[in-house]
């Protein structure tokens, strides 16, 4: 039976950050727009994001946004796409000030500008000195984000799937992206999105690992999608794990601490970052001072009775400024460290909590794979941006900051492409007879299935297999290894079985097809890493120590059809700026 079909001119699937500034847009721009989403969109991951958001205002003290660019470049180990980046720090004061203006309650200074700290790895004039360019609500930047963007669709009358998981794209045999096959998860029931184009903010997949400053909600749908429909997933094997997330429970404790004047500790006492970026310190990039962390554990100097975290020291910023700046950091630390920074460091470990690859996109939003002898061939009527996306501005290593201006300058761009492409594509193209019936086979699978394993045993083993084998330190033997094994998990995944098949709300069928994603994910970032043989950014391997331009400078391209690997050139040269050439990073 086909399933109800509903049409819109444009349809996008996450409603965090990237997915609601892309729906202002087109609803604004008169168009009908429907967002998808799992959850109510101002409980979208975005919510999670504290420290602030990164653009070259210069509220604090001279900067601009070739500095900014000059960062993200050395950030992302010159892997990252110097046209994208300069797009990215090029737009977004803009978007900043925009944010502004629609109502985002940033701190202030006392001359009414935007308040803005200090972030790792974000310097002034070339990496001289520490530079404030973290524009921040206090350590609620995201919810905040969240919530203006909220109201402002309500206003613009974009229309809200809520609670609804899109399942699959439907392609149609030019490969052109005609909407979505999506699931009511109050009812259990399917139906077609049909629209002109659709743009993925789909989010993250932290949820691969088993520590992760993540929302349980970051499954990788967007991914799994799009590597189901013959999309290649870009970059998989970088992922940064965030130095300050609450040892044991993984929850994110702001880099913006850092930014105030917070420090890290060893069981010592000491600042071990003064070694290890003499220059930068505890505000070094996320990976030297995530790896730093993990050597300090690693060497002993860890701390607690297992020597297995370090400590962040904050109390010396007072209890005024704490409560002003990190309101939400003391309330993370109380209940879920039992410990109250304004008397006592908190214990933190490194932390899955970003993927740098994702989808392949161009810096317009434009969702790009290989054709003929094209590596970038646009697939017409894709779009993707934030997180689930690689446009790539974040190379090898994000720079803290940089993805809540990843989600609103890349929203509001694909957004702009979706315009411009529906005013030369008006009516939509028809459906193909079949578009519902992969997804429909795949959920009478899940239904049918007798006999077979428990979705949340299998989901446990893929978490285990990512944590041990594809870590902040890489092993050739342990990656050579979690390559078979995430193997073996994907063909248990295909024999789980929903135990609960009652559809009041769902939950056990929308775990199952979370994990389908989750593997897909998991798989690729696995193979990608095992693959790429130097250490760069945040993939650090024992056997290929050194980042090696004459043989890795490129992007990886995973298809999951027989686990293939291809690989494409990194965009050296940026829109209308020298390019940074690559050198040795330092701190
Ligand atoms: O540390 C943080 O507040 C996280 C920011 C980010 O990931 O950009």
């Amino acid at each position: 039976m086909t399933p109800p079909i509903r049409r819109f001119d444009a349809i996008v699937v996450g409603a965090g950050g990237a997915g609601l500034r892309a729906a202002l847009q087109l609803s604004e721009a008169g168009l009908k727009t429907a967002v998808v989403s799992k959850v109510f969109p101002t409980r979208s991951h975005t919510v999670a994001a504290q420290g602030g958001i990164g653009a070259a205002l210069g509220n604090m003290g001279e900067d601009h946004w070739l500095w900014h660019m000059y960062d993200t470049v050395k950030g992302s180990d010159y892997l990252g796409d110097q046209d994208a980046i300069e797009f990215l720090c090029r737009t977004a004061p803009e978007v900043v000030i925009e944010l502004e203006h629609y109502g985002l309650p940033f701190d202030r200074n006392d001359n009414g500008t935007v308040y803005q700290r200090p972030f790792g790895g974000h310097s002034a004039n070339f990496g001289e000195k520490p530079v404030q360019r973290s524009c921040c609500a206090a350590d609620r930047t995201g919810h905040a984000m969240l919530h203006t963007l909220y109201q402002r669709n309500v206003w613009a009358k974009t229309q809200f799937f809520t609670e609804w998981m899109a399942l699959d794209l439907i392609r149609d045999p030019s490969g052109q992206v005609l909407g979505v096959i999506a699931l009511e998860m109050e009812t259990g029931e399917v139906s077609i999105l049909h629209s002109r184009a659709t743009i993925f903010a789909t989010g993250g997949a932290g949820r691969i690992y088993a520590s992760s400053t993540n929302a349980f909600i970051n499954t990788g749908d967007g991914l799994g999608m799009a590597a189901r429909a013959g999309i290649p997933l870009e970059d998989m094997e970088f992922w940064q794990f965030h130095p300050t997330g609450v040892a044991g429970a993984g929850v994110l404790i702001t880099e913006g601490v850092r930014g105030e004047g917070g420090f890290l500790l060893n069981k010592n006492g000491e600042r071990f970052m003064e070694r290890y970026a003499p220059n930068m310190k505890d505000l070094a990039s996320r990976d030297v001072v995530a790896r730093a962390m993990a050597t300090e554990i690693k060497e002993g100097r860890g701390c607690g009775e297992h020597g297995d975290y370090v400590l962040l020291k904050l109390d010396h910023l007072g209890e005024e400024r704490i409560e002003k700046r990190l309101p939400g950091i003391r309330e993370i630390a109380k209940k879920f460290a039992n410990v109250d920074p304004v008397r006592d460091p908190i214990p933190v470990v490194p932390t899955a909590h970003y993927q740098m690859g994702g989808i392949p996109t161009n810096y317009h939003g434009e969702v790009v794979a290989p054709k003929g002898s094209n590596p970038e061939a646009p697939v017409p009527g894709f779009y993707a941006a934030g997180e689930c996306a690689c446009a790539s501005v974040h190379g090898a290593n994000r720079l803290g900051t940089n993805s809540l201006t990843d989600l609103v300058v890349f929203g509001r761009e694909a957004a702009n492409s979706v315009i411009e492409f529906l005013q030369e594509n008006p009516g939509h193209k028809d459906l193909p007879g079949d578009a519902a019936d992969r997804t429909l086979a795949r959920l009478a699978r899940l239904d049918g299935q007798k006999n077979g394993e428990r979705v949340a045993d299998v989901a446990a083993e893929l978490r285990r297999t990512m944590q041990a084998h594809c870590g902040v330190f890489r092993f050739p033997d342990l990656l050579a290894a979690g390559v078979q094994k995430i193997k073996r998990v994907a063909e248990r995944v295909a024999r789980t079985e929903i135990k609960d098949k009652s559809k009041v709300f769902n939950t056990a069928r929308v775990e199952a097809l979370e994990l389908d994603n989750l593997i897909e994910v998991a798989t690729a970032s696995m193979v990608s890493a095992a693959a790429r043989q130097e250490s760069r950014g945040a993939h650090d391997r024992s056997d290929f120590p050194k980042r090696d331009d004459v043989n890795w400078l490129k992007h990886t391209l995973y298809f999951k059809e027989q686990y293939r690997l291809e690989y494409k050139p990194v965009h050296l040269k940026p829109l209308s700026v020298e390019p940074f050439e690559p050198k040795a990073r330092t701190y």
